[in-house]
Parts: C-alpha cells; structure tokens; sequence
C-alpha cells in the first residue's frame, strides 16, 4: 500500500491539485466525517496562528481528535529518529503533520510510507498555504489560469510553494526578488516546466505590470531572526506601497499569508484596503486544511 502525502505542490501534479481544490470546496467532505474516532498529531517545531488552528478544527470538523504537539516534546532526530517517531505515531494516528525546520524531516516522515504526512510548513515549502491562496485567488479573481500573479521580496518557502500551484494551473508568476534573494535560473526553469510563465525582475514596479495579485511576505522568515538588520536594509525597495499596487492591473488585489508587519514588506494602507484579501486568504486556510487531509486520507 502507498499512502497519499502533501509534502510540496509541485509533486500533486496538476490534476491531483485541481482535487484538493474542489474537496476543499465540497462541505460534503466533511458531512461523511472522514476521521470519526480517528487521531491527527501535529507537530510543530515553529511558532503558528493560523496553520495550528485551522488544522485543529479541520480534524474536528473532519470528526477526527488533533493532538498538538512541540517540537522538542517528540525531538526530531534529538529523542530518537524521525523514522522510529513516524512509525510509532502512525499506530495512534489517521494522519501526522508537521512543520519543521529541515525540509528532509518531512520527507523521511514520508519516506516511511506507514501513514499520510502532511507539511505544515519547512523551509523549503508550505502547500496548506498554497492552497489557501489559489482558493482565494479563484473566488475573487477567476481562474488561475487567466491570471498573473507578482511576486515581492524574498523568494522562500511561501513563494515556492505558489509559484508551484500557480504554474501548475497554468497561470503567470512574475517575481521582483532582490539578488541572492531570487529564485535561480534552474528553478526559474523547473517553475516554467510545471506549465506556467514565469518572469524575474529586479524592479518591483516592472514586476507588477497587468498583475491580478501581488503577493508577499515577511523579510524574515522563521529562524532567520539573526539576519533581521542586513535583510531589512536588502529588502526595502521591494515594499508594497500604494504606488506598486497602482502600477499593476486595475482591479489588483493584495495577498499575504500572514503574520504581517506594516512599514516593512507592506504599507498598512496597502494591507488594510479594500483590495486587501488577507482575511480571506487565512480563512481559506480551514478549508484547504480540510480538502487536504480529507485528499490524504483517501476520502
Ligand atoms: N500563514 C501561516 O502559516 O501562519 P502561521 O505561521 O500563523 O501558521
Ligand atoms: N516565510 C514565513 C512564513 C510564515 C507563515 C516563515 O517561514 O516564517
């Protein structure tokens, strides 16, 4: 038997991804209540809002019981193996997910092939959120596939995973990253073969020309506290500003997957418009946490 994974967007494939999306919008997904009398352990190594949350509740909602768990209580490779903790675990539990700092520890929990595993985030990927957002682009935008979607600042785990689904949906992605920040021509390569277009820029204000979204997020990603001075100083010109949103399409939304800080990757009048979907976007992160353990489980 081979279990099913989320581990990153672009190994679903672009059928597989359209699934989870439609899942994630059928209610009746979670009327059949999938997990009943089942467990869900979530692991997490980082700090979490929105992804603890709407994971706790979609195992509710899915009938199932979610065990939270830190990172340091289960001691990836600390304690014991990734593997032993996977194996185990997969005798209480209908699903494990985790966020982590190596994005090698998901992949191993995988690997075990015992139980689905889910990727609350690592530092390479975050598809919960991907799928977030492309749910939220498609309600309020249309479909991917008609849609540009720029990119500012650091090219990280959230990019990544967006870029995936957006180019897998067969949509447009133009990135202004500052340099060493980038995506690299081989990924930029890897992106375009997924069957999207992709574009880089230096310039914020070339990056969001006809854009439908532009999309950010924080300079300083988990674990990345060390480097908060040199990355402000790097990322600066690449704030949303009222200026780069009036120089994309004319009905441009905003998009962030949040925790956000105003003054720094975006103006606050920017964040808190009308055009803003922010709210949305990390409501839509209960229901594409219910399309993918649902899709996990094989419901
Ligand atoms: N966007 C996101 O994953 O938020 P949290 O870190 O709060 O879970
Ligand atoms: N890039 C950010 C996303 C937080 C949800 C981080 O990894 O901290």
């Amino acid at each position: 038997m081979t279990y099913r994974h989320l581990i990153d967007i672009s190994s679903l494939g672009a059928d597989t991804l359209r699934t989870i999306l439609t899942m994630s919008n059928d209610p009746a997904v979670a009327s059949v209540r999938p997990l009943s009398g089942r467990g869900a352990a979530l692991i997490f190594e980082k700090p979490s809002n929105r992804t603890r949350h709407s994971m706790e509740m979609a195992v509710v909602q899915l009938g199932g019981h979610p065990v939270y768990t830190r990172g340091e209580e289960v001691g990836f490779d600390v304690r014991e193996t990734v593997e032993d903790i996977t194996r185990i675990m997969a005798g209480y539990h209908a699903v494990l997910a985790a966020r982590v700092f190596s994005h090698s520890v998901v992949q191993r929990m995988a690997a075990c092939n015992v139980v689905p595993v889910i990727n609350m985030l690592s530092d390479e990927a975050h598809p919960l959120q991907a799928l977030a957002d492309v749910l939220t682009m498609e309600e309020h935008c249309g479909p991917v596939s008609g849609l540009t979607v720029a990119w500012l600042g650091d090219y990280n785990n959230v990019a990544r995973s967006l870029a995936e689904a957006v180019c897998l949906l067969g949509g447009t992605m133009s990135f202004a990253c500052p340099h060493g920040y980038n995506a690299s021509d081989a990924e930029l390569k890897r992106l375009t073969s997924l069957g999207g277009t992709v574009r880089q820029s230096l310039d914020p204000i070339e990056a969001v020309a006809g854009a439908h979204v532009v999309h950010t997020d924080t300079w300083i990603s988990m674990g990345q506290e060390s480097e908060a001075a040199e990355r402000r100083a790097i990322f600066s010109p690449y704030c949303v500003t009222s200026s780069v949103m009036a120089s994309a399409h004319n009905n441009v939304k905003f998009m962030h997957c949040m925790p956000a800080h105003r003054g720094e990757e975006v103006t606050a009048d920017v964040f808190d418009s009308a055009s803003s979907l922010v709210i949305q976007q990390g409501h839509h992160r209960l229901t594409s946490a219910r399309g993918a353990i649902a899709w996990v489980i094989g419901e």
